[in-house]
């Protein structure tokens, strides 16, 4: 059950946790100022509620990424309300998150990126296909994969759709000097799957099940689905490559059947 919550709705999840702690520290330091001597420091407090954030994240089935923003949330606030930076400085940064997450609450797909061996286990998955294929990358970030592939393979033809506006503009004016990539402001479930050889993703366990849906209505038979790290529910891959990391990634891939 909790694991299920924590799939669709992380970020409420992880901001449970961040109240529950807070509400305990909260009651700690007030039960210690009432009845004993201690008298922890605001940046001590903070500490500890990070720590219990964290626990409470992962007691609540959330991802390491979700325990490790829990854990540094309050200090860092902590820590940077008393430096001397300018308030703008703040808000800039919200704005920048803020337009590079831009799907994370609505989509539930927030912003990382395609590592090196994930890039290179694709690139050999790549030869396997006639020269002159098409494949769309939905989601593409600011297009880093993107635009390493299409490199690679120059007589294919690339796309990236992404609706985070930076991500967006960085991947757009990256891909303006290359002939073989095109990046299009456009919502992935408005692409039409049927123009791709090989569609590839990297969102969030959230939107499989319905992409899958996607797919099957839309790719043309013999075409490839593949998924950096998350699965379609019920439904196996065709061939699973690991990519022995830390996140224990791996590369699944369907073949549309006829
Ligand atoms: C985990 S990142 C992957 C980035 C890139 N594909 C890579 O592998 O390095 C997922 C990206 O999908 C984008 N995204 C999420 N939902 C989307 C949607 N409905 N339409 C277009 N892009 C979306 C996010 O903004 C984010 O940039």
């Amino acid at each position: 059950m909790s694991v299920r919550l924590a799939r669709q709705y992380p970020a409420l999840l992880a901001l449970l946790a961040q109240l529950l702690a807070t509400l305990l520290i909260a009651v700690l330091v007030y039960l210690a100022a009432h009845f004993s001597t201690w008298r922890p420091s605001v940046l001590a407090a903070g500490l500890a509620q990070g720590v219990l954030a964290a626990g409470l994240a992962r007691g609540l089935g959330l991802s390491r990424w979700w325990c490790a923003l829990n854990l540094l949330f309050a200090p860092a606030l902590l820590l940077a309300s008393g430096s001397a930076l300018p308030s703008w400085v703040f808000l800039a940064g919200f704005v920048l998150l803020l337009l590079l997450n831009w799907n994370s609450v609505s989509e539930r797909v927030p912003l990382y990126l395609t590592a090196a061996p994930a890039r290179r286990e694709l690139r050999g998955l790549l030869e396997q296909q006639p020269a002159e294929f098409r494949f769309v990358d939905l989601g593409c970030g600011p297009a880093g994969t993107l635009l390493n592939l299409a490199r690679q393979f120059p007589q294919a033809q690339f796309v990236g759709v992404e609706t985070a506006p930076l991500s967006f503009a960085l991947a757009w004016l990256r891909a303006l000097p290359v002939r073989n990539c095109q990046i299009r402001y456009e919502n992935l479930w408005r692409c039409d799957l049927a123009a791709f050889d090989v569609v590839y993703c990297f969102l969030s366990p959230a939107p499989m099940a319905e992409l899958w849906a996607k797919a099957r209505g839309q790719m043309p038979a013999g075409s490839w689905l593949l998924s950096n790290t998350f699965e379609v529910p019920g439904v196996p891959a065709d061939e699973q490559i690991e990519l022995h990391d830390w996140r224990k990634s791996r590369l699944l891939l369907w073949r549309m059947p006829g």
